[in-house]
């Protein structure tokens, strides 16, 4: 576990520790989250980059999930994030993408269709995650099986609140989401948990005292054998 002082450490420090991979295997697949914690990681990534001479044409990116019912072009669709964050600035080509259909016709197929390109690709060898209020990770929320694979998800109110922020109401919010399984984050080779600000606290304490609780999913990462937490102090202390 790394304990930094604030949000900046943190975010150099997880970008640091991509690099690394990304130089020890250039053709990495990288599972990517999204939402506000990652940000300033992918920030401090392009910054990094900027100064390095890596070809990272053999990456890959997987992500966690997508809302069901946003075109890929929506403002909130976090294919639209990844291009702004990662894919635009890094001049990435947007076939190294790999990202759920949220509107795709038959979702259950559509998760069986994701489940398989990762397994196409050999699993993800670096798994970056955040963590919900609740302990979720990707859109797992509590209770979700630990053996799921990729699936569609009612999102809890709570979720729906939280992401509220990113949309004009909390009615916007899409109300499904396709995301990876537990089990699927499990298979990672690497994991990297970014934990960052008091409201994670709980879920952060939850997932220290080393007992895996089907109330809080991300408790599972304590039966796997390589994950770092990176958190920033005011998330370990509340
Ligand atoms: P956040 O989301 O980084 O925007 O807090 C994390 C999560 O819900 O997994």
């Amino acid at each position: 576990m790394i304990i930094t002082k604030d949000y900046t450490q943190l975010s150099e420090r997880a970008a640091e520790l991509i690099i690394d991979h990304m130089k020890n295997n250039p053709s990495l697949v990288l599972g990517a989250a999204t939402g506000d914690t990652p940000k300033g990681t992918y920030t401090q990534l392009i910054k990094k980059l900027n100064k390095e001479d890596l070809d990272l044409s053999e990456i890959k990116t997987v992500n966690l999930d997508e809302y069901v019912g946003l075109v890929s072009e929506h403002s909130q669709s976090y294919w639209t994030y990844m291009k702004e964050y990662l894919y635009n600035p890094l001049n990435l080509s947007y076939n190294q993408a790999i990202i759920p259909n949220g509107k795709a016709e038959d979702l259950h197929k559509e998760c069986e269709r994701y489940e398989q390109e990762i397994n196409r690709l050999g699993g993800i060898d670096l798994q970056i995650l955040g963590i919900g209020r609740n302990g979720h990770i990707g859109f797992n929320e509590p209770y979700t099986p630990f053996d799921s694979r990729t699936h569609v998800v009612q999102l809890t109110e709570n979720t729906r609140k939280a992401n509220a922020r990113f949309f004009t109401g909390e009615e916007e919010v899409p109300e499904r989401a396709i995301t990876v399984g537990i089990s699927t984050i499990m298979k990672s080779k690497s994991i990297v948990l970014l934990a960052s600000g008091q409201e994670k606290a709980s879920a952060v304490q939850a997932v220290l005292n080393g007992q895996v609780d089907g109330a809080w999913p991300a408790t599972i990462l304590n039966n796997h054998p390589d994950v770092t937490f990176i958190v920033d102090e005011a998330a370990k202390n509340g």
